[in-house]
Parts: structure tokens; sequence; C-alpha cells
């Protein structure tokens, strides 16, 4: 049985942190999902760090439910929560909610994310009604990143503040499970994340929100184009797999790979009598 919105909401109520991370394909899923991380986002964060684009707008909901189809199929514990592309859930409710219900009923998601608080309560409400668990995503929202102008930390007047604040509630009156806080000064996140019964995860909003989502490849360091400031490298992946590559070449070219062990041997006879 895999975790479900209850037991998300109880570990707030316990004061106990919930982690969460990124994954995008069948084998770093299963790793995570071994380690008993409760929440696995596959995040539309894939377009930059596994696709290669600049951001993550050019992602689609073909791409996002082949990558989510892996990562069902590496785990048996995580929740799996399918983050709705940009332009799949703002243009109308039927579109959000047909949307929705693609994750969960192809892919085999449990839940959806999706950005924006007050101007997409009423898709949240609706695809709640239906059954469909969301995660709210809010501050600085990626999907958004030509208005915002630059990744950049979000609420830091009072007008930013307030209005974030009344999209957490906004989220929250809608049915939304959880929120997730990104780039947000810590003091208003902790703020939030005490005004709200839901949980807050929080990605760049400090310590002192209800839990904590990190993009995996930043954590690992397989990503090498900039490291956010909110990230903490827990392991070079980059060099480990470049100094690995470099070996593999260099016993290729010296004819040293592969050897007996990595090679198959067959009947001398046959051989002969081919010869
Ligand atoms: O796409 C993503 O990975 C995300 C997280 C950074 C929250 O939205």
């Amino acid at each position: 049985m895999r975790i479900t919105i209850n037991q998300i909401k109880g570990m707030k109520q316990k004061g106990e942190k919930i982690t969460m991370l990124t994954s995008y394909d069948y084998s770093t899923a299963k790793i995570v999902d071994e380690i008993g991380i409760p929440l696995i986002l596959v995040g539309d964060s894939l377009g930059m760090v596994v696709l290669g684009y600049e951001t993550p707008i050019p992602v689609t909901m073909e791409i996002m439910l082949h990558h989510t189809k892996a990562v069902v199929r590496g785990t048996k514990q995580a929740m799996i929560i399918g983050d709705m592309p940009f332009m799949t859930y703002h243009t109308n409710v039927d579109d959000a909610l047909k949307n929705a219900a693609r994750f969960i009923q192809e892919a085999g998601a449990q839940a959806i994310k999706l950005e924006g608080g007050v101007t997409v309560a009423e898709k949240v409400r609706r695809i709640v009604e239906c059954g469909i668990p969301v995660m709210g995503h809010i501050g600085l929202t990626p999907q958004s990143i030509h208005q915002f102008g630059g990744f950049k930390v979000q609420g830091r007047s009072p007008e930013a503040a307030v209005k974030m604040l009344k999209d957490a509630q906004a989220l929250e009156e809608a049915g939304a499970f959880a929120v997730v806080l990104e780039t947000v000064p810590t003091p208003l996140a902790t703020l939030i994340s005490q005004k709200i019964s839901i949980p807050t995860i929080g990605i760049g909003a400090g310590v002192g929100c209800d839990g904590q989502v990190q993009v995996i490849n930043d954590i690992l360091g397989s990503y090498t184009d900039f490291v956010p400031k909110h990230a903490k490298q827990y392991a070079k992946l980059a060099d480990i797999m470049s100094s690995a590559i470099t070996e593999y070449y260099n016993e290729v070219k010296a004819g040293t790979f592969p050897t007996a062990k990595q090679s198959f041997s067959m009947d001398e006879s046959i051989l002969a009598e081919l010869k």
C-alpha cells in the first residue's frame, strides 16, 4: 500500500518532517522508494535536468506521462505526484480535470501538482471533488519565469507577502493536501506554515516548512549547468561518472576491455569446423 494523503497530513500534525524528492526514471525512483522517501515528484524540472531545455515551459503532457509511468513502475511505497505542465490546466476547468485524470488513469500516479494560488483555486477544487489529490505550488513558480523576469526570491514586499499567504489559504480552502513554497524568505514560509493546516513543502524556503523537496540531480551533483543556492550537493555524481566513463574509454582504446570475464566461449570443435 502506498503512502496516503492522510498520512502526509498526519505527519504535519505530529511535527514529523516530510521528505520529498524528484525522480524521472525507473532506476532512480526505485532507489528513492527503497530509502522510504514518502513523496516522489515527477517534476517538470525534467525539462531542464533531463531534456536540456532552459525552462520547463516546453514540457508536454506526453513527456510527463512517459516519465511518470517509468517512476510508477520503479516504486512500491511512495506517493507519485505528476507535475501538470505549462498550459495544461490554465485554459479552463475541463482541460485541467482531463489532464489531471490522465496522470492518474494512464500513468498510475496518485496525485498531481500544479502552480498558482487564488487563480487556480477553482480548478483545484474541481479536481479534488473528482477524487484526485492536488498539491499546490506557490512562490517562484518556474512556469511563470518570464513573468517574474528570472529566478528571483518571491514575497519580499508587504503586498507580495500578503498575496502569498492568501494564495496558500486559497489552496487549503480548495482542498489541496499540501503546498510547495519555492524560493520564499524563511520567515514568510514559516508564517505560512503556521497559518495553514496542510503541510508546506519548501524548496529554498527555509527550515520552518513542514517538509522539504529538492531536484534529485541537484543534490546528487549530476546537473552541472548551475547549482541553485537552495541546493546542497550530497555527492558529485558528474565527477564520478566522468572518471568511470574515462576509464571505460581508455580501456577500450587500449584493448584491455572486455576481458574473458565479460566474454563468452563456444565449443572448440565447432570453431575448428568453421575455420
Ligand atoms: O518541477 C519540479 O521539480 C518542481 C519542484 C522544484 C518543486 O516543481
